[in-house]
């Protein structure tokens, strides 16, 4: 196993805050990783960091041995990084498909002078963009929508079709924020399954913010704790289970 993503240390301030405080762990390329902690503990700010929508005031975060922190975001995803986000963020006017077919052509970009005079490659590709598409769906369970109105889809549905637009840039590193909120059991249960399958499927490395603790428990098998900004646990689910330190934080914060 190597490691593909490398925190050390990370910190980042809002004004008097701080939102993440010398955060260090290292994530194994193919793992299902999971980071939880009590609302407001610093998950979402530490996959902004992660994905360079914030720069850390201090320490380093590393894709494959590469420093990507101080990147831009989109410097960044073509590194290989791709998040959801907690508040859903499609496209609702347009169809399911033309969602996924933009972040395609995030990573698959023809150049502008391929696209005005309309070449063979320019069609190949758009083609190939087609077909991957389809296939996306397909697998997030989404082929019969593929031309509804992203808007128009159902909570859970539209929850699945984030992933499929971050799945699309081809990412190494996937990072899921809170994906079963708002489902109901049984969609969290087939949310889970379907996590592990895109692991496996694609190769992937995931890092999986949740609050569906059955979801975590079930799907990671290594899971970090923050709170406060702060780290205060990391190991298996069963350990995490466990902890005196982690039931203290939930109790606490309950
Ligand atoms: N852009 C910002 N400006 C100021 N404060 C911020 C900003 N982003 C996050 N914070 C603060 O940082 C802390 C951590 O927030 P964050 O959203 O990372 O928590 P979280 O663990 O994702 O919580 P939740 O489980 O509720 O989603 C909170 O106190 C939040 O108010
Ligand atoms: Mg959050």
């Amino acid at each position: 196993m190597t490691a593909l993503l490398e925190l050390k240390d990370v910190t980042r301030r809002f004004g008097g805050l701080t939102a993440v405080k010398d955060v260090s762990f290292t994530v194994e390329e193919g793992a299902l990783f999971g980071v939880i902690g009590p609302n407001g503990a610093g998950k979402t700010t530490l996959f902004n960091l992660i994905s360079g929508l914030y720069v850390p005031d201090t320490g380093s975060i590393a894709l494959a041995g590469t420093r990507v922190s101080g990147l831009a975001p989109h410097c960044v995803a073509a590194q290989g990084i791709a998040r959801t986000f907690q508040n859903i963020r499609l496209i609702g006017s347009l169809s399911v498909l033309d969602n996924i077919k933009i972040a395609c052509h995030m990573r698959r970009a023809p150049t502008l002078g391929s696209a005005v005079i309309r070449s063979a490659a320019f069609e190949r590709s758009e083609a190939d963009v087609h077909v991957f598409a389809l296939q996306l769906l397909d697998l997030l369970q989404l082929g019969t929508l593929a031309h509804e109105a992203a808007g128009n889809l159902p909570y859970g549905s539209q929850r699945r079709l984030e992933i499929a637009r971050a799945l699309a840039t081809e990412p190494r590193l996937l990072l899921l924020d809170e994906p079963a909120a708002g489902m109901n059991p049984q969609e969290s249960l087939e949310l889970m399954a379907l996590i592990r399958r895109l692991r496996d499927t694609f190769r992937l490395t995931i890092l999986l913010v949740e609050h569906n603790m059955k979801v975590v428990m079930g799907a990671c098998e290594r899971i970090h704790v923050l709170d406060h900004g702060e780290s205060i646990a990391e190991g298996t689910p069963e350990e995490i289970r466990g902890n005196a330190t982690v039931i203290e934080a939930y109790l606490g914060a309950g």
